[in-house]
């Protein structure tokens, strides 16, 4: 299908993530305070509006569907979500469906996500260590998503594993991390820490680590090659010829790759972000509840792409008093 959500700097948006739900049974600290209050259940889009809104997406010609949170496996009833999704995939209109999650729920949901048409999945893991994953997480358990890595490749789903750096956190861990994920053939991405949730405030665990260091470090051990290969989002990737494993390295924080964005962002209101460093939003959940005719939704769905803006600045110094991006990832998705 033809792209038809062009934004005014002639970018196609040909990739929607969609958060499904702000809860997860985890509470990392760059992530979320200890005692989060969360969203009242009328304010969420019901999984026939999820259904509706990502159909109308799909059919404006976005061909790739990833679903986040909050954690999108607590979602109750959301495997229905994923069920209804598929027939876009049967259809060819959508040439994928995926999800990033922290992988406590997936011993339990990965052929289930198999069967629907999921192929690949990003799992969030911090450190293989069992009292560093508790503390980050403060609610999780590292056997419970090691269990969950372990049903997911045995469901046949390739795992691609998300590391946010975190200095003095998991910095000592780099190449232990690299050479499990070899092991196990998993693709492996590092995440600049970006300045939200509670980091700095409560917890010091959360500190800033360059991915220049994390590449550096890396290439005192590795032969490294930068690959071409860009998605339209923020991730670069470097192979090490060592081990042939691809690393990619996510910098939120730095903006050489707006120009080749493609994407865009939906709270679980239905609130549409045009950019992940500009606060630019259109509500959807009005328009789509207004009739169960798509036409105000579709409308309302162009002028969101038309305030897309041409690129975000997400430096630290130029922020708020309190260098902080005031919504929190689990509100808009990761
Ligand atoms: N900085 C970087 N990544 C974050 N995530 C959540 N909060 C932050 C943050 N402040 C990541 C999680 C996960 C995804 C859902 O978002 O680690 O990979
Ligand atoms: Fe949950 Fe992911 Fe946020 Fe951690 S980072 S609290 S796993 S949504």
């Amino acid at each position: 299908m033809t792209p038809q959500l062009i934004d005014p700097f002639q970018r196609a948006v040909t990739y929607l993530r969609v958060s499904v739900t702000d809860r997860c049974d985890f509470r990392c600290v760059y992530c979320m305070s200890e005692n989060m209050t969360f969203l009242p259940k009328a304010e969420l889009l019901t999984l026939e509006e999820l259904d509706r809104m990502c159909s109308a997406f799909i059919g404006l010609g976005v061909e790739k569907l990833r679903i986040t949170g909050g954690e999108p496996l607590v979602r109750k009833g959301i495997m229905t979500f994923f069920d209804a999704m598929s027939r876009h995939l049967d259809s060819g209109a959508l040439k994928e469906l995926t999800l990033t999650t922290n992988g406590s729920q997936l011993e339990r949901y990965a052929a289930d996500l198999y069967a629907a048409g999921v192929r690949r999945v990003n799992v969030s893991l911090d450190t293989l260590d069992d009292e560093k994953f508790a503390r980050i997480t403060r609610w999780g358990r590292l056997p419970q998503v090691l269990r969950g890595i372990d049903a997911a490749q045995a469901a046949g789903l390739r795992v691609k594993i998300n590391v946010v750096a975190l200095k003095d956190f998991n910095e000592d861990e780099l190449f232990r991390i690299a050479e499990w994920c070899a092991e196990r053939d998993m693709d492996l991405t590092f995440i600049e820490v970006m300045p939200m949730g509670d980091l700095g405030n409560e917890d010091r665990v959360g500190q800033y680590w360059s991915l220049a260091d994390v590449r550096a470090e890396l290439a005192g051990r590795y032969t490294l090659t930068d690959l071409a290969e860009r998605t339209g989002g923020p991730a670069r990737y470097v192979r090490l010829e060592e081990t042939g494993q691809k690393i990619g390295f996510i910098t939120p924080l730095s903006h050489n790759f707006c120009e080749s964005c493609n994407r865009v962002r939906m709270t679980c209101t239905g609130q549409l972000y045009l950019c992940l460093g500009q606060e630019d939003m259109a509500d959807l959940r009005a328009p789509l509840r207004i009739s169960e005719d798509d036409s105000a939704l579709i409308e309302a769905i162009h002028k969101a792409i038309g305030l897309k803006p041409k690129g975000h600045d997400f430096d630290y110094s130029r922020q708020q008093a309190d260098g902080q991006v005031s919504r929190h990832m689990s509100h808009t998705g990761g």
